[in-house]
């Protein structure tokens, strides 16, 4: 596996790819790899001749009081991942090759205000600005024809989807299903902080949802009540909930009768880690 650090090193590799009329996969990340992580690189193989990882914790996503400090980097354990993987190039820019101008007179952009201000941005203001802003920057850079993210971070991924649309991305964005652990927890960074009780609670999360989930595919129209008793399920299981909403899947707005594909989303904290994660329901 190659390694790069500035934008030079990464066009060079580019560069000779681009010539051997190879197509090239960008898999995102901030690092701290599990399966979730290698289920994108196995899923960018199957849609190009090279992978590109990138790994990168972004501090303009992150808000003042949040845990860019405290984000684990485990870059040796990460590349040992990558390698076994098979992903051929590894990015690791530094905050100069990302915002050369620094953070305080960078370049940025805005995402969609009616799916970037709601659910996850409505708990984390500016945090989707953040994410298109880097996202956006790591597309110029490395000018893939794939881009891989996973549906764990479903809002993120109708984000970045709009991203490319609105600002014409010659590139495909392939969705990958959210790697669960044993118990159904989604695979996540954040995990780590959890004790034993904290991961029992977490856990909950994934039940919950996904029983959410199968109601709604029955009653749609039930939305709003199953909305309410998620909250309350979750709440006597030990979760504090910022949210539990249904939504239209493909636009994250309130489901309408006929709609074909709706999500149940969450997001909520097991002691002092903020979990999400979502389920896929098809009313029938
Ligand atoms: P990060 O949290 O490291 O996630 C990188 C990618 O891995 C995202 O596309 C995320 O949805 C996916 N992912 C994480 N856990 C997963 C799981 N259990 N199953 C499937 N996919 C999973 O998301 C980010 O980084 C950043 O916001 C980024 C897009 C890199 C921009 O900074």
């Amino acid at each position: 596996m190659r390694q790069s650090q500035t934008r030079e090193q990464l066009w060079a590799v580019i560069r000779n790819w681009r010539r051997a009329r190879f197509r090239i996969a960008l898999v995102p990340t901030m690092g701290n790899l599990h399966d979730g992580h290698l289920a994108l690189v196995a899923a960018a193989h199957e849609h190009a001749d090279r992978v590109v990882t990138s790994i990168y914790v972004n501090p303009t996503q992150f808000d003042d009081g949040e845990d860019f400090e405290r984000y684990p980097r485990t870059l040796e354990e990460d590349q040992g991942l990558l390698e076994a993987a098979g992903c051929d190039l590894l990015f690791i820019p530094d905050d100069q090759t990302v915002y050369p101008y620094g953070l305080g007179d960078a370049t940025r952009l805005t995402a969609a205000p009616s799916l970037a201000n709601i659910l996850e941005g409505a708990c984390r203001p500016g945090h989707f600005d953040g994410v298109v802003t880097v996202v956006a920057r790591l597309f110029s850079l490395v000018a893939p024809d794939v881009a891989v993210f996973g549906e764990k971070d479903y809002q993120q991924l109708l984000v970045i989807r709009r991203l490319v649309e609105d600002l014409g991305y010659p590139l495909q964005i392939v969705p990958v299903a959210t790697v669960r652990g044993v118990r159904g927890l989604a695979l996540s960074s954040r995990n780590r902080y959890l004790d034993d009780a904290q991961r029992a609670a977490a856990e909950q999360l994934n039940s919950v949802l996904s029983a959410a989930a199968g109601r709604v595919a029955v009653a749609p129209a039930d939305w709003p009540a199953v909305e309410q008793e998620a909250r309350e399920l979750l709440e006597q299981r030990g979760l504090r909930v910022d949210y539990v909403a249904v939504r239209r899947a493909a636009d994250l707005a309130a489901p309408e009768a006929g709609d074909r594909e709706l999500r149940v989303l969450a997001a909520a904290w097991s002691g002092s880690t903020r979990l999400i994660d979502n389920h896929v329901c098809k009313p029938v």
